[in-house]
């Protein structure tokens, strides 16, 4: 099987189907691994420091239910049926309005980002549905999140994808802002689209949340957010957004207060 080092097999090697996942540079070699013997994988929280980690399990404790009973979801998106299980006690536990937003900008508008055969990398992926609906319309897709996430991540992944994709989607750990030079180096990975929806809202890693997409977000890379502004800090975000990068509106609901900016490397 033909692959590059990133497990995205080469023009050659179209037809591979399983992929490796790529969590470390160490393990970006490609594999024959079926995904869905991944989902009982145990988490990889210890690839996150405690400090960052009790950070993020910090954030806004009243808005946690109180009892939490995963449900089921169901979208259609790309043609097809997408179910999204919801799981754990977290942010990343639904399936955010942004992702919606973001889910139909894409379905709509082929002609303006034509995922087909592209890399796409999804940060704060939570339930899957964006990096999902990427992979269904033929995008070799990486979702990444906190570790906690992950296993219902690559559940959502896996039961939607298989055999319905050109690619099966990677599943990775991504803590904003820590250690990406050593597990996402800028000379190895690159990609074609960065997909975010929803990852700005109140919590405590907004510098983080900027210097990942700035690391990702090079020369030949469009950055994609879906945003639903809610706090005054949002504001301030979208400030710091627009002064980072080339930024463009793609597309606005305004009665939801959510708008898509498309972003590139500025120099
Ligand atoms: C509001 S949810 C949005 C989830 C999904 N994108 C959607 O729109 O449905 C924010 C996501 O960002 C993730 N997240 C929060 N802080 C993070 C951090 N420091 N590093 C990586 N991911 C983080 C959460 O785990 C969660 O999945």
């Amino acid at each position: 099987m033909d692959c590059n080092y990133l497990g995205k097999p080469t023009a050659e090697g179209m037809e591979c189907r399983n992929l490796c996942l790529v969590t470390r540079i160490e393990d970006a070699r490609c594999e024959e691994e079926d995904i869905n013997e991944q989902e009982e994988e145990e988490d990889q929280s210890e690839d996150v420091p405690v400090a960052v980690w009790e950070k993020f399990k910090g954030l806004a404790p009243e808005k946690k239910p109180k009892a939490w009973e995963p449900s089921n979801e169901t979208f259609s998106f790309a043609g097809q049926e997408i179910s999204i299980k919801e799981s754990v006690d977290s942010f990343g536990a639904l399936t955010w309005p942004g992702a919606l937003a973001l889910c139909k900008y894409l379905e709509n508008n082929p002609e303006q980002i034509d995922l087909r055969d592209k890399a796409v990398l999804e940060i704060g992926a939570g339930t899957g549905l964006v990096s999902i609906v990427a992979c269904l319309l033929g995008a070799w897709v990486t979702a990444t999140d906190l570790p906690d996430i992950l296993a219902n991540l690559r559940f959502n992944l896996s039961r939607n994808t298989r055999g319905r994709c050109r690619y099966t989607p990677q599943v990775a750990t991504l803590a904003w802002g820590l250690n990406l030079q050593r597990t996402f180096p800028s000379s190895i990975f690159h990609y074609d689209y960065v997909l975010a929806a929803d990852v700005v809202y109140h919590h405590d890693c907004l510098d983080e949340l900027l210097v990942t997409m700035e690391h990702f977000c090079r020369p030949g890379t469009t950055l994609i957010w879906s945003n639903k502004v809610r706090f005054e800090t949002d504001h301030r975000f979208i400030e710091r957004f627009k002064n980072a990068f080339d930024t463009t509106v793609l597309a606005e609901i305004p009665q939801e207060q959510i708008r898509i900016y498309k972003a590139t490397f500025k120099k």
